[in-house]
């Protein structure tokens, strides 16, 4: 079944220019990209995209991460969207993300690992809303 699900490119790959690559990555894996931006989250939009993580340990660093820089924001489609895109991007932790990967190739660790990836069709719908209202 087609699918939308959103993609974010994290701060640090936007400051080390991997913008382009990435969307290559995700043009080459079946994806079609129907809306982009590049955006600054704020306190409150943190607060909101991350409200799952909320109180966690790893909560504040993850905040500061998501607001030390520019983030590119993509809504993309194509068959099984959500899953595939999960697949393309790894594991959360870019040491045990498989070969390949986006987080493999790009990301630096636990926290700063280079993309979001929404981690189901109803995430999807939430985080689209958030990042595209219009
Ligand atoms: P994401 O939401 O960014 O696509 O990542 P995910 O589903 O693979 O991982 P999730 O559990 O939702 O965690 C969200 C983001 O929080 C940071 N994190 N840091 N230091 C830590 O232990 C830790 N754990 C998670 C990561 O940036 C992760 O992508
Ligand atoms: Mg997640």
């Amino acid at each position: 079944m087609k699918q939308n699900t959103l993609l974010l490119i994290k701060p640090n790959a936007t400051k080390k220019h991997q913008i382009g690559e990435i969307l290559q990555m995700i043009e080459e894996n079946g994806f079609v990209i129907e809306k982009l931006k590049m955006f600054e989250m704020d306190n409150a939009l943190a607060d909101t995209f991350y409200v799952e993580h909320l109180g966690k340990g790893f909560y504040h660093e993850l905040s500061e991460f998501m607001r030390s820089g520019k983030i590119v924001g993509a809504m993309l489609s194509r068959e099984d969207a959500v899953l595939k895109l999960r697949e393309l991007v790894g594991n959360t932790d870019c040491a045990k993300a498989a070969l390949g990967t986006i987080r493999s190739i790009y990301g630096e660790s636990i926290g700063e690992n280079a993309v979001h990836a929404s981690d189901s069709i109803e995430s999807a719908k939430r985080e689209i809303g958030l990042i595209f209202p219009e």
